[in-house]
C-alpha cells in the first residue's frame, strides 16, 4: 500500500496534537446534548436529510461533527486513523448520550475491510481538511464507491487547493497542487484551532493549551480539485455537484481574514475573491 510509513507518522503526529485541540472545544458535550449542531451549513444543504440513513464519516477526528449527523437522524460510523481521537470520540459520544459507532483504523484499511465484509451505507461523508492527507486517490474513490449502496451519496467538503498557493499574507507562494506531491511539515500538524480563535469551537472557545508545539513530523499530499473529481469518476460515482465558495468555514488560514456571521471567513479588502473552500457531492451509480 503507498506510503503506509508516511500514514503511520500522520498518526503519530495526529495523537500528538488531537488533546490540544480539543482543549480548546469548550463544553462541546453540553452544546451536542442540547441540540447544538457543529455542522456548516454547506455540507448540511449537500447531505440533504439523513434520517433514518446509514452513514460512514471518513476522517472523522473528535466525533463533534460526527455526533451531530447522528443528531440529525443518521446511524454514524465514524472512522479515524489517530488513537486519541478516536478516544475522544467515544468519550463524547458517551458525555452525550448520543449513539454512534467510532472505529480507529487508516481509511485505506478500513475502506477495503468493509467492503470484503459487506458492509454498505447509504452516506459517505468527509470535510475540512481531508483530502490533503491521502496519497492514493483512485484507491480512496474506489473504496468509498465500494462501500456505498448503489444510489447512496458521496459528500466531500474541503479546503481549495488554490488556496494552497498563497502565504499567509495573501503572496502567491507556491504553484497550485497537482499529482499527489508529497511535503514533509517538520512542524508537523499545528494547533490550527487555537490559531482560529473561535472560528473552529462552536460551543465556546477556550484557552486550554497555550504555545503547543509537535514533537511529530507529518506528511501532506498536494493535489489539485481535477484530479480529486476525476479521481471520484474513475472510481464508479457520478458527479452531481461540484461547488466552490469564495470563503472558508471556521480556520483562519490567513492573516486579516474578515468573519462575517455563522464563522464564515472571507478576505481582507484588497484581496480580489478566491475560491478557499470546496464541497462535492456525487452518487453510485448501480453498475459495478
Ligand atoms: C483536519 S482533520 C478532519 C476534521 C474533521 N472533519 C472534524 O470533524 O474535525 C483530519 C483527520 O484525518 C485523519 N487522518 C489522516 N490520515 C488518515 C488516514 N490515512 N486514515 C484515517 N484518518 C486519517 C486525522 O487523524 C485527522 O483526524
Amino acid at each position: 500500500m503507498i506510503h503506509r510509513n508516511l500514514r503511520e507518522q500522520n498518526r503519530r503526529s495526529w495523537n500528538a496534537v488531537v488533546g490540544a485541540h480539543d482543549s480548546h472545544r469548550g463544553d462541546l458535550a453540553t452544546f451536542l446534548r442540547e441540540g447544538g449542531i457543529t455542522l456548516f451549513p454547506e455540507e448540511r444543504a449537500l447531505l440533504g436529510k439523513l434520517e433514518g440513513k446509514t452513514l460512514a464519516h471518513l476522517q472523522c477526528n473528535s466525533g463533534g461533527d460526527s455526533l451531530s449527523l447522528a443528531r440529525l437522524g443518521a446511524a454514524v460510523t465514524g472512522v479515524d486513523i489517530s488513537d486519541k481521537a478516536i478516544a475522544a470520540a467515544g468519550e463524547l459520544s458517551a458525555r452525550t448520550s448520543i449513539p454512534a459507532l467510532f472505529e480507529r483504523a487508516d481509511i485505506y484499511d478500513w475502506l477495503k475491510e468493509a467492503a470484503r465484509g459487506g458492509r454498505r451505507f447509504d452516506v459517505v461523508f468527509s470535510s475540512y481538511g481531508v483530502i490533503c492527507w491521502l496519497p492514493d486517490l483512485e484507491a480512496w474513490a474506489e473504496g468509498i464507491a465500494a462501500v456505498l449502496k448503489p444510489g447512496g451519496r458521496f459528500v466531500l467538503v474541503d479546503f481549495h487547493p488554490v488556496a494552497e498557493m498563497f502565504d499567509g499574507h495573501w503572496n502567491h507562494a507556491r504553484a497550485y497542487p497537482s499529482g499527489g506531491e508529497s511535503l514533509l511539515l517538520d512542524e508537523g500538524v499545528g494547533d490550527y484551532v487555537a490559531e482560529s480563535e473561535g472560528g473552529l469551537t462552536p460551543a465556546g472557545f477556550a484557552g486550554g493549551v497555550r504555545g503547543f508545539e509537535n514533537p511529530e513530523p507529518c506528511h501532506l499530499f498536494r493535489w489539485g480539485l481535477g484530479e480529486v473529481v476525476t479521481a471520484l469518476g474513475g472510481g464508479g460515482l457520478r458527479i452531481l455537484a461540484v461547488k466552490e465558495y469564495p470563503y472558508s468555514n471556521g480556520e483562519r488560514h490567513f492573516a486579516d481574514l474578515r468573519e462575517l456571521p455563522g464563522r464564515r471567513m472571507i478576505p481582507p479588502k484588497g484581496v480580489p475573491a478566491v475560491p478557499l473552500m470546496y464541497g462535492i457531492c456525487a452518487t453510485r451509480t448501480g453498475r459495478r
